[in-house]
């Protein structure tokens, strides 16, 4: 029995430390961004929905509506608060609305652990080779240390400190970003085990609270992603400006090529101020998000 309307709903996260070396193994921190969400609402149609591998939200729908044994006469509509492309989790975030939605048109019941698997089949459209990462986080509502392969686990903290998120402009191009890493074969792995020890370094920062510490790993965790030659020109410049107006740490967040940076502050109004600065000098967006 199907119903006239199908909904779902995720929100998003951000990498804190640990992108692209979790790909290989090293463990990564991700927070969950509960403010930013996206909403799936589906509707009957006529017509068949059809698959476009492009597109992260159709190709959920119809991994979740073939689970389900069903045929796709749906169409869709999308509100979301989530940028797209830009390294925020939007593609994870996406699906999990999208295959919430279909379970909720179809009135089936639907398990976190089945949800979580759907929606790692769809992310592998997105991008061939993804480490779960984002799909954990944006199911959970604390902050998730991954190693991909052997589990996660959820971090508490609380540093009373803030990130300015800044948005570049530019379509982050996560699946380019990893078959770049990818291509430098051996020459990565130096770079990518360095990333690994600073984000257990992140760890122990985040654990005694020590702000001051987290931003200096964030600020070397982005020099070798740059070295890595995923970060881009619009961003280094965005951390650099960070940095000049006192960021405890500065980096790039997700897979890169464009997207977003994060900028550590201690106080709210410094996040306040820096966020207005790295207006005027281009960012196009920025949030404010507590750590
Ligand atoms: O760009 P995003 O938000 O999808 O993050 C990608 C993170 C990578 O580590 C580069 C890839 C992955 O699967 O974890």
């Amino acid at each position: 029995m199907t119903k006239k309307v199908g909904i779902g709903q995720s929100h998003s996260k951000l990498i804190l430390m640990g992108e692209h070396a979790v790909v290989y193994g090293y463990p990564a921190i991700a927070i969950p961004l509960t403010a930013m969400t996206v909403t799936c609402r589906l509707t009957p149609s006529d017509k068949v929905l059809v698959r476009s591998p492009q597109d992260p939200l159709v190709t959920a729908i119809l991994t979740a509506v073939s689970h389900l044994k069903q045929s796709p006469y749906l169409t869709y509509d999308i509100s979301s608060s989530v940028p797209e492309r830009r390294g925020l989790g939007s593609s994870a975030a996406v699906a999990l609305a999208a295959i919430r939605a279909v379970f909720d048109y179809y009135n089936q019941s639907l398990t976190e652990a089945l949800l979580e698997r759907l929606a790692h089949k769809a992310e592998k459209v997105a991008h061939a080779n993804p480490s779960g990462l984002d799909v954990k986080t944006c199911l959970s509502d604390k902050a998730i240390h991954l190693v991909k392969g052997q589990g996660f686990s959820t971090l508490s903290f609380d540093l009373g400190a803030y990130l300015v998120i800044a948005d570049t402009g530019i379509h982050g191009q996560t699946r380019e970003a990893v078959a770049k890493v990818k291509a430098l074969g051996h020459l990565a792995n130096p770079h990518l085990a360095t990333l690994g020890e600073l984000t257990s370094q992140a760890e122990e920062a985040l654990s005694v609270g020590n702000a001051t510490a987290l931003g200096n790993v964030m600020t070397a965790a982005h020099d070798v992603l740059r070295v890595l030659g995923v970060s881009c020109e619009k961003s280094d410049r965005l951390v650099t400006l960070s940095l000049a107006h006192g960021a405890l740490g500065s980096k790039m967040t997700g897979g890169g090529l464009g997207g977003c940076i994060i900028s550590l502050v201690q106080t709210k109004q410094e996040a306040e101020v820096l966020a207005k600065r790295l207006e005027e000098e281009g960012a196009v967006h920025t949030w404010l998000q507590k750590l």
